[in-house]
């Protein structure tokens, strides 16, 4: 098993892992932000990954594999050794579409309308109690299963699904060191009061049973030591990023996360997206713009198309010589908010198409797929990126779109992404929620001249070349060596 550089083995825990076993028995890579953070680490370094079995054929391979680790083979040939842990049908679904979906990550995007929801009834603290502890319980055994002959085992744990998790790991296995880096932002305090005290502090005191917390951003990890003070009283160290924590220190850290550009690059010269190109330029008209997301509330996709709304009545001399490609991956559809999003994407959508459309030209092209060479395919040839999130983790779209964009693609960045705190300087910012600054951003992006869009590419190029993943959980396990001497 693979390891720190000292030789700790290394465990990962998420609830999403790598790979999800499909109806027909084909194997599709895990969607999300989180998957492709960790996928280069689980191929370059033997880690076991251990995940949710999330539909019924990953059930099945956790049965078929008695729980116990096993090797797969992802569609483009990497291997990973995961083991997937099955949880009650009906816990699993509390656990993911009542407490972490909608509720932890609405909180954490400040997606919640407040005068409307959410109501915290049995519901709702039910669905805390037997399905997200249900399920952070489950992980939480077949973690311990993983590290019972290990020595100072080292697992680092993953996301919002697993607040938990960390405590309940801890309290059997003192020794164990934890990390935990959580992929979304983490909010300011207030918006955390949304959720009653006793579940806040179980939250609370369950990721704080780390000895590292690590965030995209300096401002996630600002208004985490910022949460630790206000809503639980404990004595924090704003500047060295620790919080004093009964007897033990947490150390909390900003590790933005890198792509692999070369990753995106292997990608972007396979034969299947050569096909996808050809279609591409067959129907394209002068100007592209791309967005690539999934179809989730917090990438602003009703505002994007406000904005090109907005952009074509104001300079008509465009029309019939843009199009606008969404592409967007349904996600959480069993969560009402998204379901009723989905559809409110194809009522906005039908309404510009048919305000500024004609029979041959159709301004946006809706995908509602999941297909990352299409995706990668309209990365080469897009004119803008849009990336107009209202609040996000990191957006990696922003990172990988640069690195294989072919025409001089300018980046439109929402100033609330992750990517911004890097990007920025590169990127035309926009506030996310300024519809018009959208509209005056597609404009300039269109006509700015091709040297100033070239050079902009080229910055955007440079600074997401610098770093890489190898260097992100090299940071880490830097870290996990100075604060594993210090607490020996
Ligand atoms: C974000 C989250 C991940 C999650 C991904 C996809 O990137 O940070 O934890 O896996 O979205 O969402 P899903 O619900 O499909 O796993």
């Amino acid at each position: 098993m693979a390891s720190t550089d000292s030789g700790t083995p290394l465990v990962l825990v998420s609830n999403r892992g790598p790979v999800t076993f499909g109806p027909d028995g084909e194997i599709r890579r895990g969607t999300g932000g989180l998957v492709t953070a960790l996928i280069g680490l689980a191929s370059h370094r033997e880690v076991t990954w251990i995940a949710s079995a999330m539909t019924d054929e990953d059930v099945a391979a956790a049965e078929e594999n008695e729980g116990k680790p096993f090797t797969v083979e992802a569609p483009g040939g990497d291997e990973y050794r995961v083991k997937l842990v099955a949880s009650d049908p009906d816990a699993y679904d509390r656990f993911y579409n009542i407490t972490a979906n909608p509720m932890l990550w609405f909180i954490q995007h400040y997606l919640w309308d407040l005068s409307n929801a959410p109501d915290i009834r049995r519901n709702e603290t039910e669905a805390f109690e037997f399905g997200y502890n249900a399920v952070n319980e489950d992980l939480a055994r077949a973690v311990l299963e993983e590290i019972e002959d290990l020595e100072r085992p080292v697992v680092m744990v993953h996301d919002y699904h697993l607040y938990t998790l960390p405590g309940l790991i801890r309290a059997v296995r003192p020794d164990v060191f934890l990390t935990h880096f959580v992929h979304i932002p983490w909010s300011q305090s207030d918006s955390w009061r949304v959720l009653p005290t006793v579940m806040r502090e179980e939250i609370y005191r369950g990721i704080l049973s780390n000895d590292i917390i690590g965030f995209h951003t300096r401002s996630y990890r600002r208004n985490f030591l910022q949460c630790c003070e206000d809503l639980m009283g404990y004595e924090v160290d704003h500047d060295a990023g620790v919080v004093h924590c009964d007897d033990r220190e947490v150390w909390v850290r900003a590790y933005p996360l890198p792509i692999d550009p070369k990753g995106v690059q292997a990608v972007a010269a396979r034969d299947k997206v050569a096909e996808f190109e050809e279609e591409l330029l067959r129907r394209r008209r002068d100007h592209l713009i791309l967005r690539v997301d999934r179809a989730d509330l917090s990438k602003n996709v009703l505002r994007g198309f406000g904005g090109f709304d907005l952009f074509l009545q104001q300079h008509p001399e465009f029309r019939e010589r843009v199009t606008f490609i969404a592409q967007l991956m349904p996600s959480r559809t069993d969560v009402p908010e998204y379901a009723e999003y989905l559809e409110r994407i194809e009522a906005v959508v039908a309404v510009v198409n048919h305000r500024h459309g004609s029979p041959d030209w159709m301004p946006i092209q809706l995908k509602l797929r999941d297909d990352l060479e299409e995706a990668v395919a309209a990365y080469k040839h897009y004119d803008v990126l849009i990336v107009n999130a209202m609040f996000d983790g990191m957006n990696l779209v922003a990172k990988e779109g640069p690195m294989v964009n072919a025409r001089g693609g300018v980046s439109i960045l929402s100033e609330n992404t992750g990517a911004h705190e890097e990007l920025g300087e590169y990127a035309l910012s926009v506030n996310p929620f300024d519809i018009q600054e959208l509209a005056d951003s597609i404009h300039a992006a269109l006509t700015m001249p091709s040297e100033e869009r070239e050079r902009r590419l080229a910055g955007l190029r440079s600074v997401v070349t610098a770093r890489n993943p190898g260097d992100w959980i090299d940071d880490q396990l830097a870290d996990i060596r100075r604060k594993g001497k210090v607490s020996a």
